[in-house]
């Protein structure tokens, strides 16, 4: 009895979620080395960008949607957005409670940064709403207090890579123009702390010239979910079952930016997650 029990939990789908599909870039690299596992994400593109919203409309929607992925049986939730993940991780965790584990994209990266470095200066680039919570500065800082940390708001970065501008001149003058701003002279890394960021490592990569280390968290966090599923035994062995991928709000233009994040072909299913309840 017990043994069945826990293959059945073991072959429960892990939920992800996002303001939008940027958060499709955690999910690829979760699929890439989990692939047994199925995935079921959720975009709440209904009310991108979560970067300029408040703090109490994105607590609000994070625990909406965490709900949604409890009643699809989800053994964990993996909130997928900085923004999210700097303002409602504490909340969606005490609602989630014992029924599934919940991850941030911001605690494994910020536990990496402070085993990498104990001195020195690291910049961290994200959404307004991400840096006004100051939560990278704050939990490197009690991990590491001699660790100093520049924070600088990008918030033409996630729309202009939604929008396909990527890899070509125009992106290359908003990214180059942010990274030469004062704030972030002389530092040794880089966190690209937004989901859409991993899009644009190449051309921030090209600006450092490999002087500073950038640390983009879709690869980390796909650990740390790899980490916790085998710690407690969850990971799946059994046949895997098909992924699925909502957005609440289905557009051409989301369905046709899909294939930038994820890599694999995938299909956005509409869930009207606002109008249902
Ligand atoms: N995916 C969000 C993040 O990682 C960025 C986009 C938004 O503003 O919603 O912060």
């Amino acid at each position: 009895m017990a043994k069945q029990t826990k293959t059945k939990l073991n072959e429960m789908p892990i939920g992800i979620f996002d303001s939008g599909i940027g958060g499709l870039t955690v999910a690829s690299a979760i699929h890439k080395i989990l692939p047994k596992e199925q995935l079921i994400y959720f975009g709440d593109t209904a009310h991108f960008p979560y970067g300029e919203k408040s703090a109490d409309s994105i607590k609000y929607y994070a625990l909406r949607i965490s709900d949604f992925l409890l009643r699809n049986n989800c053994k964990m939730i993996v909130i997928a957005c900085n923004t999210a993940s700097s303002v409602a991780y504490q909340i969606v965790k005490q609602q989630v409670g014992e029924r599934a584990t919940v991850i941030s994209v911001i605690e494994p990266v910020v536990s990496r940064v402070a085993a990498l470095y104990h001195h020195g200066k690291v910049g961290v680039i994200a959404t307004k709403g991400t840096i006004k919570s100051d939560i990278y500065a704050k939990r490197l800082k009690e991990l590491n207090p001699s660790l100093q940390v520049a924070s600088l708001a990008t918030p033409l970065l996630a729309p202009m890579i939604e929008e396909g501008f990527y890899n070509n001149k125009i992106s290359r003058t908003v990214i180059n123009s942010y990274l030469q701003r004062p704030k972030l002279k002389k530092i040794d890394a880089l966190i690209l702390a937004c989901t859409h960021y991993p899009l644009i490592r190449p051309e921030i990569e090209e600006y450092y010239k490999q002087k500073v280390k950038i640390i983009d968290s879709a690869e980390i966090v796909a650990e740390s979910v790899f980490n916790h599923l085998a710690e407690k035994g969850l990971l799946n062995t059994a046949k895997t079952l098909k992924n699925h991928f909502y957005v609440s709000d289905y557009t051409e233009s989301f369905a046709a930016s899909t294939g930038i994040f994820y890599k694999g072909k995938i299909q956005l299913e509409r869930y009207a997650l606002w109008e249902n309840e």
